[in-house]
């Protein structure tokens, strides 16, 4: 799947296409909410709340490497993570202001959106080893003593403050698109449908069974870890 096409260039009939399965659309904005939540819940000092907000982040994005691995077309890291040349190609027209419409994430938002999985995958990890200074530990803490899980501590501190920067980076991206090259990103986000050039094809689904069986899978392992580790 390589299609794309600019402005002005291609064919100007449009038609509408399914580019974000559910999967990816549930994924994307429960992830949304579990991190307003979690950052809520530590700064109420409800860590038992936080701890599993936390688990259910990391269930998540284990899911999200899964469904990029075997999930459908668009969601797959194959399909979308390109060169760097393709992706500083996409920002020379973007800079340009010439609209690059695609099916799935852009060349340049590919690698966004694999650092906002790493930082979040990070995060959720120092998160296990972290203590909170006074009575509380993560369930991995004791697996590495005092003094380095205090070091975790410091580290989900300090990506925690990174995420914020991608996120409002990740959001600036979003509303760039949407001033500079009326391109509307968040509603194929939020109903899986673009508007695009005729002579895009659909993009393959992958089947719900399969998404459930991941998102299974992701659960037991965080469950097991967190259980018996
Ligand atoms: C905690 C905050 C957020 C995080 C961690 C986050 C993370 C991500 C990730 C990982 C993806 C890739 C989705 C996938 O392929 O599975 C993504 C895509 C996307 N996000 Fe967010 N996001 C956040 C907030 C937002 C907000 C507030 C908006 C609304 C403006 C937004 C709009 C989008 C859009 C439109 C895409 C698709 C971009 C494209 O078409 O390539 N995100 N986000």
């Amino acid at each position: 799947m390589n299609q794309k096409a600019q402005s002005g260039k291609a064919d100007s009939a449009v038609k509408w296409v399914k580019v974000w399965d559910g999967p990816v659309r549930l994924f994307h904005w429960t992830l949304v909410l579990l991190m307003i939540g979690s950052y809520v819940s530590a700064k109420q000092g409800k860590l038992d709340v936080h701890f599993y907000l936390g688990y259910a982040i990391l269930t998540l994005v284990l899911f999200r490497i899964l469904w990029g691995l075997a999930g459908s077309q668009t969601a797959r890291f194959s399909q979308f993570v390109k060169g760097p040349g393709a992706a500083l190609s996409h920002l020379g027209h973007v800079l340009r202001r010439e609209r690059e419409d695609e099916v799935g994430h852009n060349a340049a938002g590919a690698y966004m959106v694999l650092a906002l999985l790493a930082l979040v995958l990070f995060q959720t990890i120092t998160g296990l080893f972290s203590n909170d200074g006074m009575f509380e530990e993560a369930p991995l803490a004791h697996l590495v003593g005092g003094a380095w899980s205090d070091t975790f501590t410091l580290w989900h501190g300090y990506s925690f403050d990174i995420i914020v920067i991608a996120v409002a980076l990740h959001v600036a991206a979003v509303l760039l698109y949407a001033v500079l090259l009326r391109q509307d990103l968040v509603r194929p986000m939020v109903t899986g449908w673009a508007r695009l050039p005729a002579a895009f094809t659909a993009p393959r689904m992958a089947p719900v069974w399969l998404a459930v069986l991941f998102l299974l899978i992701a659960a037991a392992i965080v469950w097991a870890v967190v259980t018996y580790a």
